[in-house]
């Protein structure tokens, strides 16, 4: 058997809005559009993915929160109906996925063996969050690839973001072991924004872009910051800085998904492709990927 490996890592946002927005059969609220910008560098990266021969989506979530140790889905399906719990007017979602439970279960194993606290969730009832599902059906609107899907510690809570940082790049580690020793062709998935500041009042009408816009300049010199790192190939600067932004821009980052990434990636010093940078109610989400392949790198923008 050939070694595993990481063919892209991708960071991808899951703000509900931009599901409420391409209209999917699986989604109940009808829309008029919106976020076009995020929408269509979507459709572009999804295009890429088609291009890429790999068998497993891998993918951290901040909205499957565990204040005891990581966990991981370890059933081999999930079928139900998500509902988002902010915004249920936009996000009524009728999933039906799978899950690669071998991986999973290496991967819960190697963070075990790494001094991880980890857990299997063996409930078939268990209801799947929405950002993995927002972020798993914009990268692959066919649903035609397993995922493995694992949750966010709250160690930023329980201790600081300092130790968060430290644990998500030990998830990172273990998690790539686990990757090379499967023989598998891994797709991983950092599924958060980047700044996450919201309104604190919806527009009459959500998709209305006329009331989209960013909402706090700081912000967004932080998240450009950032965007630039990414586009110089600087992510172990990306993963040092990662507590001062993580603190100042309240970002999502917060959950570990992209120090978890990059370090399972091995922080590249090659440029990340941009798909696209835009608003949604005001938090800033970048959608970029990491390429390893030299040959297949694209500038997207
Ligand atoms: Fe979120």
């Amino acid at each position: 058997m050939s070694k595993g490996e990481i063919v892209l890592g991708c960071l991808a946002p899951h703000p509900p809005h931009l599901v409420y927005a391409d209209n999917p059969p699986q989604n109940q609220p009808i829309s008029e559009g919106g976020w076009e910008t995020l929408r269509w560098g979507y459709a572009k990266l999804a295009r890429k993915l088609k291009e890429i021969d790999y068998d497993v989506i891998v993918l951290l979530t901040p909205h499957w929160q565990t204040y005891i140790g990581t966990h991981f889905l370890g059933c081999e399906k999930f079928k139900s109906l998500s509902v988002d719990p902010v915004f249920p007017n936009l996000f009524r979602y009728n999933y039906d996925l799978e899950v690669d439970v071998a991986l999973s279960e290496a991967m819960c194993d190697a963070a075990s063996k790494a001094g991880i606290v980890t857990q299997m969730m063996r409930n078939p009832d268990f209801r799947v969050d929405y950002g993995t599902i927002t972020s798993c059906h914009l990268l692959n609107p066919e649903w035609d690839k397993p995922i493995v899907c694992i949750s966010s510690n709250r160690s930023r809570h329980y201790y600081s973001v300092e130790v968060m940082n430290e644990q998500a790049a030990a998830l990172g580690t273990a998690c790539r072991k686990a990757i090379e020793n499967s023989g598998k062709r891994v797709v991983m998935v950092a599924s958060h924004s980047l700044s996450h500041r919201h309104f604190t009042e919806e527009a009459p009408l959500p998709e209305d872009m006329s009331r989209e816009h960013i909402y706090n300049h700081s912000q967004y010199v932080w998240d450009m910051k950032m965007v630039d790192l990414m586009r110089n190939g600087e992510m172990k600067q990306v993963f040092d800085l990662m507590p001062e932004f993580t603190e100042q821009t309240m970002a999502e980052t917060e959950g570990g998904g992209l120090s978890w990434m990059m370090t399972a990636m091995g922080f590249p010093d090659y440029p990340a492709e941009i798909y696209g940078y835009q608003s949604v109610i005001g938090t800033g989400n970048v959608i970029a990927a990491w390429d390893p392949d030299a040959n297949t790198r694209e500038v997207v923008l």
